[in-house]
């Protein structure tokens, strides 16, 4: 937070205490989110104790891709090692990665995979309001003043700019038992609410699909309504989790511990307070990490995990709100 407030108009202070954010990690210029998907990937094989060759499904999921085409999926699949599996590509922002779960466990239980992994990467860094003297203070190889009109581009970007940071994760799922793994998920979508968080330049009713004009007037970063977006976040992620605990006769209080996206430690902290359950059921790392999108859910269940929190038997609540707007939830018990 103190380097941001070296290259725009902000404070450690005002992104502490508005957002919960205390530092994010942003990749080197050439790291994309296919190199950090791939780690994450193999990271988790490795955990799993599962073989690339044993893989037969992948779901990708990331609003930051390499390049416009093709999808990472593939890059992400050839840059693992896996063989030459089904690759999916999807994009639901900070619901990506509940929605990849949701896939993987249903073509799991239909038979059509046997080993699936479920991979969210993302590399932010690439669209935010930084120049080159900007990203120099920030990366530490420009010790000089920033440029005046890129601290006031920087400073104007400022609201969405201090969320986000750039990270991955992975998980490896196989078909198990009834009473375990994915036992309910509950997802819904309203593009009615698109123009919440989007990014409106790049794309094909433009012709050209980018050009100067949209870099300069800044289509090609996102436009945000942060305080409608809280609210809705707030909204929809609760009533997901009713819903979906509901399916198989649970309810919230009955969740062990709920793997919410990390967006703004208030928006966490405020799902807490309408499921009615205490702080710490639903915890929170966006101090350590920004708002990692698609990297979210994963990067959190992977320090809760090596925190004991998801014991065998534990009933897991995942839940998102993202572009779109997607949002849902999963109940999930740990075999
Ligand atoms: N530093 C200092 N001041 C700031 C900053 C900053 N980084 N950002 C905004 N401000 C200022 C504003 O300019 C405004 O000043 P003004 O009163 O003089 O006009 C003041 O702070 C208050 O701004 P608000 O936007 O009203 O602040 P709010 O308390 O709503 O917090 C925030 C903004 C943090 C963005 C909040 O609304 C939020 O977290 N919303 C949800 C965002 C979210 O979920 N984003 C992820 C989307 S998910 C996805 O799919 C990508």
């Amino acid at each position: 937070n103190a380097q941001l407030a070296e290259v725009m108009d902000t404070s450690d202070d005002w992104i502490r205490s508005r957002t919960g954010v205390e530092r994010r990690r942003y990749a080197e210029p050439g790291v994309g989110s296919v190199e950090l998907g791939a780690r994450a990937v193999r990271a988790a094989l490795a955990d799993a104790d599962v073989d690339p060759e044993e893989v037969d499904l992948l779901v990708s999921a990331t609003m930051t891709p390499d390049v416009f085409a093709p999808a990472n999926a593939p890059l992400i699949q050839h840059a693992a090692g896996l063989g030459p599996i089904a690759a999916y590509e999807l994009r639901q922002q900070c619901a990506g990665f509940l929605y990849g779960l949701e896939m993987a466990n249903s073509l799991l239980e239909t038979g059509r995979a046997s080993v699936a992994v479920v991979v969210g990467a993302e590399v932010h860094a690439g669209y935010l309001p930084f120049g080159p003297t900007a990203w120099g203070r920030l990366r530490g190889t420009h010790a000089g003043p920033v440029d005046p009109d890129e601290y006031a581009k920087a400073t104007e970007g400022r609201a969405w700019a201090v969320l986000f940071g750039d990270g991955a994760g992975a998980a490896v799922l196989r078909r198990g038992g009834a009473d375990e793994g994915f036992l309910a998920g509950r997802l819904f979508s309203d593009g009615a609410h698109h123009e919440l968080i989007h990014v409106p330049g790049i794309g094909f009713r433009h012709q050209p699909y980018i050009d100067a004009a949209q870099l300069e007037a800044g289509m090609c970063e996102p436009h945000m309504n942060g305080m409608e977006l809280f609210r809705q976040a707030v909204r929809a992620m609760p009533e997901a989790l009713v819903a979906a605990t509901g399916a198989v006769g649970l309810t919230p209080d009955d969740l062990d511990v709920v793997v919410a996206h990390q967006a703004n430690a208030r928006i966490v902290a405020a799902v807490a307070n309408q499921l009615g359950v205490s702080d710490d059921v639903v915890p929170g790392n966006i101090a350590a990490h920004g708002n990692t999108t698609a990297a979210t859910l994963p990067i959190l269940y992977h320090e809760l995990r090596e925190a004991g929190r998801t014991a065998s038997g534990s009933l897991v609540g995942f839940t998102a709100f993202g572009a779109g707007a997607h949002w849902g939830a999963s109940v999930y018990r740990t075999p």
